[in-house]
């Protein structure tokens, strides 16, 4: 009985297990789109997002990377305030129209707008009066008279044609309007009335990022974590405008948590995204929850110690296969989540079943990630731990703790926690935006060379080997001593 526990165990296995097969190709990997979708209602446009862990995401985090068509999740070992914050800080910072107007009385000196001006930081201000827009003054027109003449009103001088967008104008058609009538800023108006302004550097900018990952009206989209029981959480980070919630859990398939999940869906308009799971049945449990996303993995990530501590986990290229083919008949997207260290891993996990992949060590390390770089031996590193830590657990929120169902009462005690993670560092790797360049890259270059013009493509199409020890001996270079670094492959590997 007991022997036959180990004779029906199926074997598991992880990226480095297998290759993905060369076929018949008449795709380029420049054009090949690399667009998915995250949970039921949003699409990126590279199927990456960062992981809600404190030494990764943040506001800065999740800018940079919805400017590059990915998502991050905002991490939760923080007050809720914090968070919300946050995640306020990405839709405010995607936000063309800015929607806290500063305005000015015809009546006020131009004394007064000049201050206004130079205490706010801007060069113009609509002029309102009862809140109907009568005119609106810049910076150019003050200054040659603001000596001789401070105390004039700014009605006097205001340009009383006032060149308007309404809420519905798009930021092309905007630019167009700016570039016509030679103006700096739009005011946007409903009913005669201001409620918002649009400037020409705004546009621009947005113009920057044409593959950016925008909500209905034009704002970045964020995720943010909360914990499997915090509904109080859940639900001020859907008021604060997160897209997404992901209940963020070790074991999302402890039916508390699972029966939760519904209670936290009733109660938020977000996306719902729930994980961690790495069966088939916990697939099925939490999508009859009517979650809109499953993150997948137990145990893969590169400073877990879920697998050693608890002796508990699930390969994970079997257990993305596994999920995607239970999530694939409900048509719920599945996030592969944790141990990938290079781009042929994003490929794999796609190729197995996942539409999107979640990133810790490997957008760890980058300017954007939180927290200083410091210096060891004359290299640069950034600090990067497990949520499940000691470290993530007694400091910030405490947020490792009820991921990992663990209750301390009253000030944290060390001794009182079994850590399922380690905290350690990796190398600084500069900007975001060139780590990105390189894992997008890699992933074109292997759909390229399978032959998939689209993620749907390779979910179908790649077809894989399995392969020995020595033939990811052969894969990865050897018999030479590498003498320049690659960007996509660096030569101080970590343990
Ligand atoms: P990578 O391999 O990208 O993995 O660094 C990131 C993912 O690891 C998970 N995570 C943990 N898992 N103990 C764990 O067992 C931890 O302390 C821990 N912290 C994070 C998480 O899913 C993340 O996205």
């Amino acid at each position: 009985m007991y022997s036959k526990k180990l004779k029906d165990a199926h074997d598991g296995y992880t990226f480095d297990d297998f290759l993905m097969v060369p076929s018949a190709s008449s795709v380029e990997p420049k054009d090949v789109v690399t667009k998915t979708r995250v949970s039921r209602n949003y699409h990126l446009n590279i199927p990456i997002i960062s992981s809600a862990m404190d030494t990764v995401t943040e506001s800065e985090m999740a800018i940079t990377l919805a400017q590059e068509g990915g998502l991050g999740v905002i991490h939760r070992n923080m007050t809720i305030k914090e968070q919300v914050e946050e995640v306020k800080k990405v839709k405010r910072s995607g936000d063309l129209t800015i929607i806290d107007v500063i305005t000015i009385s015809p009546e006020a000196s131009l004394k007064d707008a000049s201050e206004i001006m130079d205490k706010e930081g801007i060069s113009g201000l609509p002029v309102v009066k009862n809140d109907v827009i009568v005119g609106i003054i810049s910076r150019r027109d003050i200054t040659p008279i603001l000596n001789s003449d401070a105390e004039r009103s700014v009605g006097e001088i205001m340009t009383e044609d006032v060149v308007t967008i309404s809420e519905s104008t798009t930021p092309d058609e905007a630019l167009d309007i700016a570039y016509e009538n030679k103006v700096e800023r739009l005011p946007v108006v409903r009913d005669n009335r201001i409620v918002g302004i649009v400037t020409m550097r705004d546009i621009l900018e947005r113009k920057k990022y044409p593959s950016a990952s925008r909500d209905k009206i034009g704002r970045f989209v964020v995720a943010a974590a909360a914990g499997p029981f915090d509904l109080e959480r859940a639900i001020a980070l859907d008021d604060a405008g997160a897209d997404i919630i992901a209940v963020d859990c070790a074991h999302a398939h402890n039916l508390n948590v699972v029966k939760f999940l519904r209670t936290i869906k009733n109660n938020i308009d977000a996306d719902l995204i729930a994980g961690n799971i790495a069966t088939q049945e916990a697939a099925e449990d939490l999508i009859a929850m009517d979650v809109d996303g499953l993150k997948v993995g137990i145990g893969p990530g590169s400073m877990c110690t879920t697998r050693i501590i608890a002796g508990v986990g699930i390969p994970q290229l079997t257990a993305i296969s596994e999920v995607a083919d239970v999530a694939s008949e409900y048509d719920t997207p599945v996030i592969a989540d944790g141990g990938l260290r290079f781009s042929g891993d994003i490929a794999k996990a796609i190729a197995v079943g996942a539409d999107v992949v979640m990133l810790g060590n490997l957008l760890a390390g980058t300017y954007e990630a939180p927290g200083d770089v410091v210096i060891m031996n004359g290299r640069k590193y950034k600090q990067y731990r497990g949520m499940g830590s000691l470290g993530a657990m007694t400091g910030g929120f405490g947020a490792g703790t009820d991921r990992y169902f663990q209750e301390v009462k009253g000030p944290m005690k060390h001794a009182k926690l079994v850590p399922e993670g380690v905290e350690g560092v990796v190398p600084y790797k500069g900007p975001l935006s060139e780590v990105l360049f390189q894992l997008v890259g890699g992933l074109k270059a292997s759909m390229g060379y399978c032959g998939a013009k689209d993620i749907s493509s390779m979910k179908k199409n790649a077809k894989l080997v399995k392969i020995t020890s020595s033939g990811i001996k052969e894969s990865h270079p050897h018999d030479l001593l590498i003498t320049n670094e690659s960007p996509n492959y660096p030569t101080t590997r970590l343990m």
